[in-house]
């Protein structure tokens, strides 16, 4: 009986320590701005699609809302369909038909993640050495 109810406490330590263990980031950072090449390709993304345009340079928002504050509870998928449809009646085109923006949507994701997370410490990044 004692025995039993050991195996099940240890099966639920071990599933809530998997729960609690953060999925993988999809970037990688060291002193706050040196990115690996991906995350450096979604930098170089931001940059040539001017989201800056409404987001701001450090991505806390202008006419659009902070997408440091919205990577806080958006879903990768939820980011993927408004930046690929847009909002269009809100104001938020839609990249759809950019293939620099769709070709790199993972690292375009990746790189606004890790300025959501905090891990990335400034908007401008450079290649990890
Ligand atoms: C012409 C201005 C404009 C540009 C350029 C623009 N956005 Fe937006 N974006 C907006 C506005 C306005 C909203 C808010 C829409 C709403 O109210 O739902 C928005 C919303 C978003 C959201 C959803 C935020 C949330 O809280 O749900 C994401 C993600 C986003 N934009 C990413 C991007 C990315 C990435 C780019 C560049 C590839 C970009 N935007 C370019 C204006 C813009």
């Amino acid at each position: 009986m004692f025995r039993k109810s050991m195996l099940g406490l240890t099966i639920l330590l071990v599933s809530t320590s998997f729960a609690q263990s953060a999925p993988t980031a999809p970037y990688k950072v060291v002193d706050g701005y040196k990115v690996d090449p991906e995350t450096m390709k979604g930098f170089r993304t931001w940059r040539a699609a001017a989201c800056d345009r409404c987001h701001g340079a450090n991505q806390e928002g202008m006419v659009g809302p902070s997408l440091v504050t919205a990577l806080k509870t958006l879903t990768k998928e939820e980011f993927v369909k408004t930046v690929r449809d847009g909002r269009l009646e809100k104001g938020m085109q839609s990249f759809g038909t950019s293939p620099q923006v769709m070709e790199n949507m993972d690292q375009l994701y990746a790189y606004l993640k890790g300025r959501s997370d905090g891990a990335i410490t400034r908007a401008k990044v450079e290649p990890m050495p």
